[in-house]
C-alpha cells in the first residue's frame, strides 16, 4: 500500500523546491493566509513547488501543461480518496465518493453523474427559480442583509429538494437548520483548523467545538436515516435518493443505509456550500462594478422574466459573468490531492510513489499570460477567448471533475437572473470584501452585505 510521503524520507531531495519555512509555520499559513502564501511561493519558485502541510509534502502545480498531464493521466496512477481522507471523512464518512478510488469510485460516479446533467438537470430549472423568488420576496426594501446567508438558504433548499426529493415539512426544516449549524462550527479560519488538525478533534463535551460538531452530525445522521427508512416503505420517486436506493452493484446488492448516508452527505455538502459562496461572490462583483450589472440587465431584459430557464442559461454575458466569478474567486483553492501510486514525470520532475500532487485552481486562474490584469473582474475575457479545461479549472478535472459542475452553473445563472429581474440591489457599504477561509472553502469576508433599493416587478 502506498503511504503519504512524509518525514523522514530520502525522496524529499528530489521534490521541486519550495518555501524553507518550518512545517508548522507553513501549515498555519495554509490555513490562515493560503492566497498570499501560495502567491509568494509561486513568485519565488515558479509554476511547480513543494508546500508542507501538517506532516505531508504537497507538490503544487499551476502550469496548464502540467495540469493537463495530471488530469489526462491514467486514473489508476493515483490514490485520491486516500490522500483526502483526513479532511473529508469526519463529515462525509468513509463511503463518500470523495474518499473512494479505483472501480468503486468509477461505479459511484456513473450512478451519481446523470441526475446533475442534461435533461434530468433541466427538470430542476423551474424549482430553482421558484425557490430563488421566494427568498427574494423576503428582502425588505432598505433593510441590509447578508447575501451569503440568502444564497446558502437558496442552495440548501434546492439540493434538499433535488437530491432527497424532500417536500416542505418538519424534516426538511430540521435538516436545513441542523446542517447549517454543523457548517457554522468550522466556518471561521480559526475553527476551520478543526478539520485540518486531527489533534484538535477531541470530544470534550457538548460545549467543546469538536463535541458540538459530533453532536450536530449525529442529529443530521438521525434525520437522514429516518428519511431513508420512510422511503424504503414508499414507491421510488424522481429524486436522486430514489435513484441510489434502486441501484444494484455487480453482485446485485443494493447500497446499505450507511453507504446511502455517506453519499447523501457528500452531495449535500459539496453541492450547496460551494454554490452559495460562488453566488455571493457573483452578486458582489456585479454590484461592485455597476456597469457589469447594467449590461447583464440589458441582456436579461431581452429574454423577459418568464423566459424558459434553459434559454436563460444560454445567455452569453450571464455565462461570462459566472465564469469570471469562478475564476477570480475560486471557491476551492486546490483540486483534490492526487497521491502517486507509481513513478510519474511532470514538468521535468521524476516523482516517486507517495508524492502528493495538488493542482492549484487559484494560482492557475491568476496567471497573467492567460488572464491579463488577473485581479480585475472582466467577464468580457470569456467572450473574447475560449479557455481550455486545463486553464480554467474551477471544478477540477480528469476522473475527479466535480460531478455537479453543470448543475452549479445552471443554478448560479437562474438565481442571478431571477434576483436581478425582481429587485434592484446595491452593496450596503464600501468596505472591501476579501476571501477568507470557511471550512475547506474560501468565502467573501462578512458574507457581502447588500440592500434591496427597489422592486422591478
Ligand atoms: C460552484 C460550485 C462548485 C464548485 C466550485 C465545485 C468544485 C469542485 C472541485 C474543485 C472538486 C474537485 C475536483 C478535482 O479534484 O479534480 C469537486 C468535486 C466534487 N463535487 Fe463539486 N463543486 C461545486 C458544486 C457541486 C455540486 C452542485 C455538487 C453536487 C450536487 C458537487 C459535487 C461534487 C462531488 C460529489 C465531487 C467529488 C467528485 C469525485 O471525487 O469524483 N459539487 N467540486
Amino acid at each position: 500500500m502506498t503511504t503519504l510521503l512524509s518525514d523522514p524520507n530520502p525522496l524529499f531531495a528530489r521534490l521541486p523546491k519550495g518555501p524553507p519555512d518550518p512545517q508548522w509555520w507553513q501549515t498555519i499559513q495554509g490555513i490562515f493566509r493560503p492566497l498570499e502564501y501560495s502567491e509568494a511561493a509561486r513568485k519565488r519558485y515558479g509554476d511547480i513547488f513543494t508546500f508542507r502541510f501538517l506532516n505531508a509534502y504537497y507538490v503544487v502545480v499551476c502550469d496548464p501543461q502540467g495540469i493537463q498531464k495530471i488530469f489526462t493521466a491514467d486514473p489508476d496512477l493515483f490514490d485520491s480518496g486516500k490522500a483526502n481522507a483526513a479532511f473529508f471523512q469526519p463529515s462525509l464518512g468513509e463511503n463518500s465518493l470523495v474518499l473512494l478510488d479505483g472501480k468503486r469510485h468509477q461505479r459511484q460516479r456513473k450512478l451519481l453523474m446523470p441526475p446533475f446533467h442534461g435533461e434530468r438537470m433541466r427538470t430542476y430549472g423551474r424549482l430553482i427559480c421558484e425557490i430563488a423568488e421566494q427568498t427574494v420576496d423576503r428582502w425588505q426594501i432598505g433593510e441590509p442583509f447578508v447575501m451569503r446567508d440568502a444564497t446558502q438558504d437558496i442552495s440548501l433548499r434546492v439540493i434538499l429538494r433535488a437530491v432527497f426529493g424532500l417536500a416542505e415539512g418538519d424534516r426538511l426544516q430540521q435538516l436545513r437548520h441542523t446542517l447549517t449549524q454543523m457548517l457554522e462550527v468550522t466556518a471561521s479560519p480559526l475553527r476551520a483548523s478543526l478539520l485540518f488538525v486531527p489533534a484538535l478533534q477531541r470530544d470534550l463535551g457538548a460545549w467543546s467545538p469538536w463535541g458540538r460538531f459530533l453532536r450536530l452530525r449525529q442529529q443530521v445522521d438521525d434525520l437522514i436515516y429516518a428519511e431513508i427508512a420512510d422511503r424504503r416503505q414508499q414507491e421510488p420517486g424522481e429524486d436522486i435518493l430514489s435513484l441510489m436506493m434502486s441501484a444494484r452493484d455487480e453482485d446485485g446488492k443494493p447500497m446499505t443505509d450507511v453507504e446511502l448516508r455517506d453519499e447523501l452527505m457528500t452531495l449535500l455538502f459539496a453541492g450547496h456550500e460551494t454554490t452559495a459562496t460562488a453566488l455571493a461572490w457573483a452578486f458582489y462583483w456585479i454590484h461592485h462594478q455597476p456597469e457589469v450589472g447594467e449590461k447583464l440587465l440589458r441582456e436579461l431584459d431581452g429574454v423577459g422574466a418568464d423566459a424558459d430557464p434553459v434559454e436563460v442559461a444560454r445567455l452569453p454575458y450571464l455565462h461570462a459573468v459566472c465564469c469570471e466569478t469562478l475564476r477570480i474567486c475560486p471557491v476551492v483553492l486546490f483540486t483534490f490531492a492526487r497521491m502517486l501510486k507509481a513513478p510519474f514525470e511532470v514538468m521535468g520532475y521524476q516523482l516517486e510513489p507517495g508524492t502528493v500532487l495538488l493542482p492549484s485552481i487559484y494560482l492557475t486562474h491568476r496567471r497573467e499570460d492567460l488572464y491579463p490584469e488577473p485581479e480585475k473582474f472582466k467577464p468580457e475575457r470569456f467572450l473574447e477567448r475560449k479557455y481550455s479545461a486545463y486553464e480554467f479549472i474551477p471544478f477540477g478535472g480528469g476522473d475527479r471533475l466535480c460531478i455537479g459542475y453543470a448543475f452549479a452553473q445552471y443554478e448560479m445563472k437562474l438565481v442571478l437572473a431571477t434576483a436581478m429581474q425582481c429587485v434592484r440591489l446595491q452593496l450596503a457599504n464600501r468596505r472591501p470584501v476579501v476571501p477568507v477561509r470557511r471550512g475547506l472553502t474560501m468565502s467573501p469576508s462578512g458574507g457581502v452585505r447588500m440592500v434591496a433599493i427597489d422592486r422591478r416587478q
